[in-house]
């Protein structure tokens, strides 16, 4: 009897050693966690990213007009999400719970992140960037100069929803309003 509890026991701890190692391997390679320098430079990352997408689509709408916008966005969004990522040496992307382009849909995580914005914002509460398990995440509130491609019908470029009817049959990214919630600028460590 005693054997049997000796050897019941050893194989109890035998499995939770396993276990043990298992999930130290799992979590180094799935959450490569900033460096103290990376997680410095954040929020200006994040603020410098938003910026540039609105210089870029802003200069765009002025110089070429709505449509041709719209098409830039089109073709082009992604790369420079991309390209931006890449000069900071992070990962770098954009996701809204109405997405214009599917590959920008929300995670459950990112999904419960922007309703968590949405009810704060309602409360009238600050909104501040948040870092959770290893990832960085800010929102993206719509200003005035989304509209003309996010917007309400009396705000909505014709022209631009033309393209966007065009390039986006599955468009959700419409009827918002300055100060909503859009999405989320996600900040990743390079695997
Ligand atoms: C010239 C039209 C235009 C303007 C202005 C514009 N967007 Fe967009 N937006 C687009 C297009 C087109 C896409 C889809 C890009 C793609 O295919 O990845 C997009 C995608 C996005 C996405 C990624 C999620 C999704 O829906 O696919 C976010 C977030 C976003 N826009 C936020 C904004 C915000 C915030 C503003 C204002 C500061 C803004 N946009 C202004 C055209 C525009």
């Amino acid at each position: 009897m005693r054997t049997l509890l000796l050897s019941f026991l050893m194989l109890l701890s035998a499995l939770q050693c396993t276990k043990k190692s298992d999930s130290i391997a799992a979590s180094s390679s799935a959450v490569k966690e900033f460096s103290a320098a990376e997680r410095a430079q954040l929020p200006l990352v994040s603020k410098t990213f938003k910026e540039s997408l609105l210089k870029e689509v802003s200069t765009r709408m002025s110089s070429e007009g709505p449509a041709a916008a719209v098409a830039y966005c089109h073709e082009n969004a992604l790369p420079l999400t991309d390209s931006i990522a890449k000069a900071h040496q992070l990962k770098i992307y954009r996701v809204s719970d109405k997405p214009r382009n599917s590959k920008n849909a929300p995670s459950t995580s990112e999904l419960a992140l922007i309703n968590h914005y949405k009810e704060a914002l309602l409360e009238g509460r600050k909104l501040k960037d948040s870092l959770s398990a290893g990832v960085y995440y800010s929102p993206l509130i719509t200003s005035g100069a989304c509209l003309k491609c996010h917007g309400t019908p009396d705000n909505l470029s014709p022209q631009a929803l033309a393209v966007i009817k065009e390039k986006y049959p599955a468009d959700k990214a419409a009827g918002y309003k300055e100060g909503e919630v859009r999405g989320l600028v996600v900040i990743t460590p390079l695997p």
